[in-house]
């Protein structure tokens, strides 16, 4: 090769090199980009709406030069079939972590293969998997609540208001007639709801008589149904009502008010959650107390994990039980400390 040649060759080279250089450089300068794609299992759900709400705010607080987040999310209307394809097309839409709140806890196989085929980890939030599905990959965690503790912490509400209102026993027999309104059958939360709140009552020695109990599924509307209907079977009789979440509560309380009974002649409600308007009716004195399903917690968790598995960053700032299990507590909400829970 002649020097000309030899020359502009080694010229073409460097042009290249720069330019491979600065394309090197300018990838190294971008933002990494996390893509989370969310499906819930049922729109209608209150206190899903705002945890999701939460969740985008805490992805919010994550971002900056470094970290480019974004956050889609789909509704699944109560289908695991929806649910299955919809985690199909986020992963197709380039989602790089999936936040995954089944429709049915007993049958999250499909979503767990896609999620394997295409290596983008799952974090399954407020709907726990069995634990031998969660076994299926190791790019599975879950983010919820301890289930086993806002039962007995609505039992210790609800007693120490019975020891304190005499009222309450309304016919002055020493027993407490009470009805339940349930969450859906299945779900880890309703399952020790009910069960540790009547236990919890019945270990701080107030006697109980049951009068019946209705599956409310978590809705507001159902609730109110179920409680009409008890309500026509003991139209005075019914003392305390314990309920499964705060939609719930707040159905049985609609129920009342629908039938126009006098505020002095309603039973007592008690509610789990802590959502919005379970606070509200709180501070109203409508609802007598609830215990905090701590949203705020549980979002960051999330955040935080979906940022890391992505980044690859940051997997230590987190507590893991059996290395995949996030739990958050429950706290009971009183007059005294409703204001600190207040958005
Ligand atoms: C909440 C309910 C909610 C349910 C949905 C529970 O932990 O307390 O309000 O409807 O989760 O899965």
């Amino acid at each position: 090769m002649g020097v000309r040649k030899y020359l502009a060759a080694m010229m073409v080279i460097s042009v290249c090199m720069q330019f491979f250089c600065a394309c090197g450089k300018q990838q190294a300068d971008m933002p990494q980009k996390i893509q989370v794609g969310v499906t819930f299992y049922n729109q209608s759900d209150i206190f899903l709406n705002e945890l999701i709400a939460c969740l985008k705010q805490q992805l919010g607080l994550l971002e900056s030069d470094r970290l480019e987040i974004t956050m889609m999310v789909r509704d699944a209307a109560g289908s695991q079939r929806t649910q299955d394809d919809q985690v199909e097309e986020l992963i197709a839409m380039g989602c790089n972590v999936l936040c995954v709140n089944l429709v049915d806890r007993a049958d999250p196989s499909e979503i767990i293969d896609l999620a394997r085929e295409n290596d983008v980890p799952i974090i399954f939030f407020n709907r726990e998997p069995v634990a031998e599905d969660m076994q299926q990959w190791d790019g599975l965690y879950y983010v919820g609540a301890d289930a086993s503790q806002p039962g007995a912490l609505q039992g210790e509400l609800a007693a120490e208001m019975i020891q304190k209102d005499d009222w309450i026993d309304r016919d002055k027999d020493g027993k407490i007639q009470y009805v339940v309104l349930e969450g859906e059958p299945g779900h880890q939360d309703a399952i020790f709801r009910t069960e540790n709140a009547v236990d919890t009552l019945k270990r701080s020695g107030i006697e109980l008589e049951k009068l019946g109990s209705g599956i409310a599924n978590w809705d507001r509307a159902q609730a109110q149904n179920r409680m009409l209907q008890m309500i026509g079977q003991y139209p005075n009789q019914i003392e305390l009502v314990l309920a499964n979440n705060d939609a719930m509560a707040l159905g049985a309380i609609d129920a009342y008010e629908k039938l126009n009974y006098t505020e002095s002649a309603f039973p007592v409600f008690f509610g789990i959650d802590g959502t919005e308007a379970g606070l509200k009716a709180v501070i109203d004195s409508k609802l007598s107390g609830t215990v905090y399903n701590d949203k705020e917690g549980q979002a960051a968790a999330m955040a935080k994990l979906a940022a890391a598995l992505v980044t690859e960053d940051g997997m230590d700032s987190l507590e893991f039980e059996n290395d995949k299990y996030i739990y958050l507590s429950y706290f009971k909400i009183t007059d005294d400390n409703i204001k600190n829970f207040l958005p």
